[in-house]
């Protein structure tokens, strides 16, 4: 018994090395070439010691975990107390090793007093989830509300406007600390209503995909449209859109110098506050639908990108749709590097369209692409 156990334990910790071995291995390669010559950050000895507490927290945790009693199966004197499925749900979870790389900002996150309010440093979690720290170590405080909810939300999914009550507004990295505000600043930045109720409903250029005809499109390949994700969805118009259709859209977004995440929920649609780097949370082959929109793009590291059309490939459903929607990149990379990436997916082409960016100077064009996943591979 006590050998077994003790196997678990050095079979659960090999895993546990390994994974961290190879995300570390992952995270210098993908982050290598633009800082070649950057040298590990030189940890402060206060940070090492918090680590330390982190670690040793996590292991005498471990250590007093029943659950090695629970795994070993081959053992019929070992009554397990508590069925190990519930166990599974209790395991700490580590946090991500690219954590490691800003002691200083995890440092500030993780400076807080248990058990009271936690600090306004919502732009401090942003910051470390967008270097990759993500999942983000948990914290026992309470997360700040708004001191004055409305009392009334609105149901339609294309309000004339928000509530600025249902946001806190003080992020010093928010410059507009208003709804109106960021609907005036700039209407491409998805908080003008009345510029987003027309959006996804006409065809003006051939990169256009009107909604009516996606959903006329899965209707004639006999592939229903239920679910969906729309990575980088900024305030959610897609998800609003494909409401009216009855089809249930996720939109991943972030908090990028505006409440992207809060305006998405304003609308009755659900934000899933996730980076583009992270591992989608489904699981396979449960999707109908994915959009990506213009958050996907040439600036994602090669490798980045390949790993999200892969995770993209893992959620979809056979038959199911991928939309790369106003993806842009240079003319010629388009050609030789992201058409044999996307090729690599092996997905039927049903839309295919570029056009040149009318805004670029370094001869930039568009794609819009339709893709189907093949039913059985
Ligand atoms: C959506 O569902 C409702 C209720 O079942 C139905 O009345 C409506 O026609 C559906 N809309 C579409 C576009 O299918």
């Amino acid at each position: 018994m006590g050998v077994t156990m003790g196997l678990n334990l050095l079979l659960l910790l090999a895993m546990v090395a390994t994974n961290i071995l190879s995300l570390y291995h992952l995270s210098t390669t993908i982050q290598s070439p633009q800082s070649p010559s950057s040298q590990p950050f030189p940890i402060p000895e206060h940070l090492i010691r918090q680590l330390q507490t982190i670690r040793a927290a996590i292991s005498h945790h471990m250590h007093n975990q029943p659950s090695t009693d629970t795994t070993t199966t081959d053992d019929s004197n070992s009554k397990p107390t508590i069925p190990s499925d519930l166990l599974l749900y209790a395991q700490l979870s580590p946090i991500a090793s690219s954590c490691h790389n800003h002691p200083d900002l995890l440092h500030k996150y993780m400076t807080y007093t248990p058990f009271s309010l936690c600090p306004q440093d919502s732009d401090l979690g942003e910051t470390l989830i967008l270097h990759g720290c993500h999942p983000l170590p948990r914290r026992r405080c309470f997360s700040r509300t708004p001191s004055k909810p409305p009392n009334s939300l609105p149901v339609n999914p294309f309000p004339s406007s928000f509530p600025d009550s249902a946001v806190i507004w003080s992020s010093p990295k928010f410059s507009c600390k208003s709804f109106s505000c960021l609907a005036q600043s700039n209407p491409n930045l998805g908080f003008d209503i009345t510029h987003e109720i027309s959006r996804f409903t006409s065809y003006k250029t051939e990169l256009d995909l009107p909604i009516p005809q996606l959903v006329q499109i899965a209707k004639s390949a006999n592939s229903v449209l239920r679910l969906g994700i729309d990575i980088g969805g900024g305030t959610g118009t897609f998800a609003a859109r494909m409401k009216e259709h009855n089809v249930t859209v996720l939109t991943t977004t972030m908090n990028f110098n505006a409440p992207y995440n809060e305006a998405v929920a304003l609308r009755g649609l659900l934000p899933l506050h996730v980076p583009l780097q992270q591992r989608l949370p489904m699981f396979d082959g449960v999707m109908d639908l994915v959009r990506c929109g213009r958050a996907v793009n040439r600036w994602i590291p090669l490798t980045m990108m390949e790993f999200l059309l892969f995770d993209v490939d893992r959620v979809l459903r056979g038959g199911g749709y991928l939309w790369l929607d106003h993806f842009f990149g240079k003319a010629v990379d388009l050609e030789k590097v992201y058409a044999p990436l996307i090729g690599k997916l092996g997905y039927k082409k049903v839309k295919w369209a570029t056009a040149s960016k009318p805004d670029s100077k370094n001869g930039e064009v568009y794609l819009t692409v339709l893709l189907q996943k093949p039913v059985s591979r």
